[in-house]
């Protein structure tokens, strides 16, 4: 039987019973209508993986996965739709007549003589006199010949016109060499080589056809220290993930990957026995990368350098990973350390495994974010709080929402439906203009407690010292502070009408380590719109909250009094009252 890959869907999906095909991976027990396993797209204990026969469809009640056969397979091989139905049709025996088209037939030319290439390289790195500082280097960094050989690592020699040349002499069409990329057409039509004195690092695609090169050069002066093949149809950065062919079983067996930024580092780490890894090759990580990750595990841990850029390319991970709905975990590596160096180093100093070691250094990813922002910003928790939130924009899984919330209201000292309300919020800073007014307003007239009153006045004290004097010169508020019992906020207040800063880097610099600790707190606070109405809004409320001082006061007497049962005493003492009153 041959079918045109246009019938093929219905052909391959009424060949299999999802049932029993899924047997094959999953070990299925029968609930009354239906089969229940352990989730193979994540770690569970308990299965409620859930296949039915009836409706030939699986679902997880766990992760959310769920489709018929040969949405089954993608996730499971985490190939895309067309090649799970062509591998299902192999395994079907059913014959599938290809009418490839022209593009098709020429990028399958150009990924095969990238691998021809790649054998090319791997010969001058194994056989060659010229290969030898390569060879020397690559032992040096502990990498066995087994995996040179895995990974079909390779020597592009320094002249020049090598490639080339013996690409020629082999009568390789050299308008196909060309749109490899690794070939350069000079203006004089010779062509030269765009690899010179570099190891190479052929890169393949998770089906494992060489797809494109990373080629690090040898000399310590030589720049660019990595050259990448030209992005062509075949070679998206921004897509590849290099080892995703070599490691995606082991990825799939342990549940977990691991996200590497180097060739070197991912191979370091393979050297070790850390197989579940995978690497960018260049580029930033991309939405792409993200999902293709996701396809095969859920369960990442972003190991970057331990350097500012590695901690700044971390951070970005866990945005791009949270837009997804999945928080990565972090190993956080020593500073100046990255994987290949680190890994390195351990394995030098057993008995501890690298997993292991690199497991003890894992930390919480919003811890590590947290970190990050608050040495960027030098302790400003405002701005911290502003860029977490940003970072965790677009949740739409209400747990992980949840947990997000819950832990950024624990570093904030904030309530988890303040950080709820701020994260779900789409025009963040109009908004809360206008909540940050009212927030006040409610505080001010209300009549909170003193101390939420204080920091009101507090907050908008530091985002408008100029009405520091004002604020002395028009109201009693010296008096009102009398009046008050110690707290953060008064002593708070109590320094800026000391000090009188002017602006905001004399606020910074005020020498009271309390102090600074409430400014970050409050610098996340949102600007008052309206300074002149808000400052007059705060006028009437210290009257009034100093009014409702003396009150108390008068009340706490007069309840003394009565207890001594000095009538005239309390005669005087309400009429002072009735006067207090009218305001
Ligand atoms: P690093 O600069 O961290 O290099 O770049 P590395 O992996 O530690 O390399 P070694 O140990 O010095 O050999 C990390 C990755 O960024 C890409 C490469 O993919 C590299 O593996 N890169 C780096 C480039 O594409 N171009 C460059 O010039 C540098
Ligand atoms: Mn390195």
């Amino acid at each position: 039987m041959s079918v045109s890959i246009n019938n093929l869907f219905e052909e391959v999906k009424s060949h299999y019973d999802v049932v029993s095909f899924i047997s094959q991976f999953v070990k299925l027990k029968k609930v009354g209508r239906n089969y229940v396993g352990l989730c193979p797209f994540h770690s569970e204990k308990t299965p409620s993986f859930t296949v039915s026969p009836e409706k030939q469809i699986f679902k997880c009640f766990g992760c959310g996965a769920s489709g018929d056969v040969i949405t089954f397979y993608m996730k499971l091989k985490g190939i895309d739709f067309k090649s799970a139905l062509i591998e299902l049709a192999e395994r079907a025996g059913i014959k599938v007549e290809f009418s490839q088209s022209s593009v098709q037939k020429k990028n399958r030319e150009i990924l095969e003589l990238n691998f021809r290439v790649a054998k090319i390289y791997q010969n001058f790195l194994f056989n060659h006199v010229q290969g030898e500082r390569a060879r020397a280097h690559l032992k040096e960094r502990g990498l066995s010949e087994e995996t040179w050989q895995t990974f079909f690592l390779g020597y592009a020699p320094p002249e020049g016109r090598v490639l080339a040349g013996l690409l020629r002499a082999s009568k390789v069409d050299m308008d196909l060499a060309l749109e490899t990329g690794l070939l350069k057409k000079e203006e004089d039509g010779s062509f030269t080589d765009l690899f010179r004195d570099r190891i190479i690092f052929p890169i393949f695609n998770e089906r494992g056809e060489c797809i494109g090169f990373g080629g690090r050069a040898l000399k310590s002066d030589v720049e660019p220290k990595y050259l990448n093949s030209p992005e062509s149809k075949v070679f998206k950065k921004s897509e590849v993930l290099y080892g995703l062919f070599h490691s995606k079983d082991y990825i799939r067996k342990s549940r977990q990957v691991y996200l590497v930024e180097g060739y070197f580092d991912y191979l370091a780490l393979w050297e070790r026995g850390v197989r579940n890894v995978v690497a960018t090759c260049g580029t930033a990580l991309t939405e792409a990368h993200v999902k293709k990750i996701l396809n095969f595990s859920d369960d990442v841990i972003v190991l970057f350098d331990g350097d500012k850029a590695g901690r700044k390319a971390t951070v970005r991970a866990i945005g791009l990973f949270l837009k997804e709905n999945k928080l990565p975990q972090v190993v956080q590596l020593p500073e100046g350390e990255d994987p290949d160096s680190y890994v390195r180093k351990i394995s030098s100093e057993p008995p501890e495994e690298p997993y292991e070691v690199l497991i003890k250094n894992t930390i919480s990813p919003l811890v590590f974010c947290y970190q990050y922002f608050k040495e960027e910003y030098r302790g400003n928790l405002g701005r911290v709080f502003q860029d977490m939130v940003d970072l965790c924009r677009g949740i739409s899984d209400p747990l992980l929402e949840r947990a997000i919330c819950r832990e950024l209201a624990f570093f904030f000292d904030i309530s988890e439906s303040d950080v709820r309300r701020v994260l779900r919020k789409e025009t963040q800073r109009t908004t809360q203009d206008v909540q940050g007014f009212q927030d006040f307003q409610t505080l001010g007239f209300r009549g909170g407690p003193d101390e939420d009153f204080l920091k009101a006045i507090c907050q908008f004290l530091i985002q408008n010292p100029n009405y520091i004097p004002k604020l002395e010169a028009e109201t009693e508020i010296k008096d009102y502070l009398e009046s008050l019992e110690e707290g953060p906020y008064f002593d708070f207040l109590k320094k800026l009408l000391y000090f009188k800063p002017t602006e905001e880097t004399q606020l910074f610099a005020i020498p009271d380590p309390q102090f600074q600790e409430i400014l970050g707190d409050l610098f996340f606070s949102p600007p008052f719109e309206n300074k002149e109405e808000t400052f007059e809004q705060i006028k009437r409320c210290i009257s009034i909250m100093k009014k409702r001082r003396a009150l108390k006061k008068l009340a706490e007497i007069i309840r003394h009094v009565e207890k001594c049962g000095n009538r005239e005493e309390i005669e005087k003492l309400l009429f002072k009252l009735r006067g207090t009153l009218s305001f």
